[in-house]
């Protein structure tokens, strides 16, 4: 082979740090590489089921693994040649948004674009009333930054997104919980949880609820705000799958008029989940606190990503792409559905949008025996006591419509 060949190749290997060169002597190999470690390769079947083992399992699994149990759509419901045609008008912007800090309430043309969504769904937020931040799961993050002491209750649902729970422990506070029905919490058993635990926050879903797809009525919304009113609590609605809605269900955030009520979303389920955007929209007082907490913890935003988030929203091609994604998935509920009750496995309910549906398993099925043994043959489930504070979900799982093949069928068959 050439010199030039050879000088190439060792330009590689420097570049992937294999090897480093030494001015006047040559070069030699950069360190010895760990052995591969035998114990890390594959599922841990031994993890406990908590709130992070629907996560670390599906977050870990590679691509020959099915996750019926995962929380997001599969790579090819994404909608990738919008974001293909957005990377490549990004990579001709000016270069400060390539390589600079963003400001701190984030991109203005895009929180202008989330003030005009928010509208849609009855939710009245200036853009400078709304915060950018770098996931949806941060914007709650520093929301308990700003609002609690270790030692406060925080209330969720029961069952509510696993990762409410892992954040709140995170957070050293008390989470106590509130039964959901299928309009919402239970409005009795959140009287008596308000008054016996003074919870200082409540945590909740807007639109469509993680895991069970129900969606709030506009009775118990006024309830549940009555009663907030008269505690004192603060509520953070987290509403991630806004997009997945063809008629937007009742917000807290738009009755209450940002009061109270703290709104916080991201474009991880329809948009990108690489490209890490959030926001909060909240009081702007709070938002002028919470800017500075933001500065303390992250300093600037994600500049680049908030540029490609803004870049997809406003190409014409996205809203038809969310249309075409929540016909896919009506389709793919009432199949799915359909499937799942041949095999004795009851949907609690028919949500009217979304990928969840939160089903009852056949009498003497434990979720958590069914997830443990799905994991061994490569299928990671979502059992109910994830979800579940009170821990009375045994009987229960999630099952994500979009991430079910004839594969995850058999396989479920023949485990029950
Ligand atoms: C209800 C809910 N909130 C937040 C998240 C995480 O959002 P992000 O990717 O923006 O951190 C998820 C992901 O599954 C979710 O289901």
């Amino acid at each position: 082979m050439s010199v030039s060949t050879a000088v190439e190749a060792y330009n590689r290997l420097v570049a992937e740090g294999a090897i480093t060169a030494r001015p006047g002597s040559g070069f030699y190999v950069a360190h010895q590489t760990a052995p591969m470690s035998l114990s890390a390769v594959g599922p841990r079947l031994d993890r406990a089921i908590d709130p992070l083992w629907v996560s670390r399992q599906s977050l870990e699994a590679d691509g020959y693994n099915l996750k019926p149990g995962c929380g997001w759509l599969p790579a090819s419901w994404f909608p990738e040649q919008i974001i293909r045609k957005a990377l490549r008008n990004v990579s001709r912007s000016e270069v400060d948004t390539l390589s600079n800090y963003g400001t701190p309430l984030g991109l203005g043309p895009l929180r202008q674009l989330i003030s005009r969504r928010l509208v849609e769904r009855e939710i009245e937020a200036a853009p400078d009333q709304i915060l950018l931040t770098e996931s949806g799961t941060q914007a709650i993050d520093m929301l308990c930054r700003f609002l609690l002491q270790p030692g406060d209750t925080v209330l969720v649902d029961d069952p509510c997104y696993f990762n409410f729970q892992a954040l709140l422990r995170a957070h050293r506070v008390k989470i106590a919980s509130v039964p959901y029905t299928p309009a919402g919490p239970d409005v009795e058993s959140f009287a008596s949880v308000l008054s016996q635990e003074n919870p200082r926050l409540y945590i909740t879903n807007a639109g469509i609820h993680n895991p069970t797809g129900a969606t709030l009525s506009s009775a118990v919304a006024h309830r549940v705000l009555k009663l907030a009113d008269q505690h004192g609590m603060i509520i953070i609605e987290d509403d991630i799958f806004a997009d997945f809605e063809h008629t937007p269900a009742p917000r807290l955030a738009g009755f209450d008029g940002l009061d109270r009520v703290i709104e916080i979303g991201s474009f991880s389920k329809t948009l990108s989940a690489s490209a890490r955007c959030g926001y909060i929209a909240a009081r702007p007082e709070w938002i002028e606190e919470l800017v500075n907490l933001k500065i303390a913890t992250t300093f600037g935003g994600a500049r680049l990503n908030e540029a490609l988030v803004y870049t997809v929203l406003s190409d014409r091609g996205y809203r038809k792409h969310i249309d075409s994604l929540r016909q896919k998935l009506e389709k793919a509920r009432h199949h799915v559905a359909a499937r799942l009750r041949c095999l004795g496995i009851e949907p609690w309910l028919e949500p009217r949008a979304g990928m969840f549906l939160w089903s009852k398993l056949p009498a003497s099925l434990d979720s958590a025996d069914l997830a443990r043994s799905a994991l061994s043959k490569g299928v990671v489930l979502a059992p109910g006591n994830a979800f579940s504070v009170s821990q009375t979900a045994s009987d229960c799982m999630r099952f994500n419509v979009s991430q079910i093949d004839d594969r995850m069928f058999e396989t479920l068959r023949s485990l029950i």
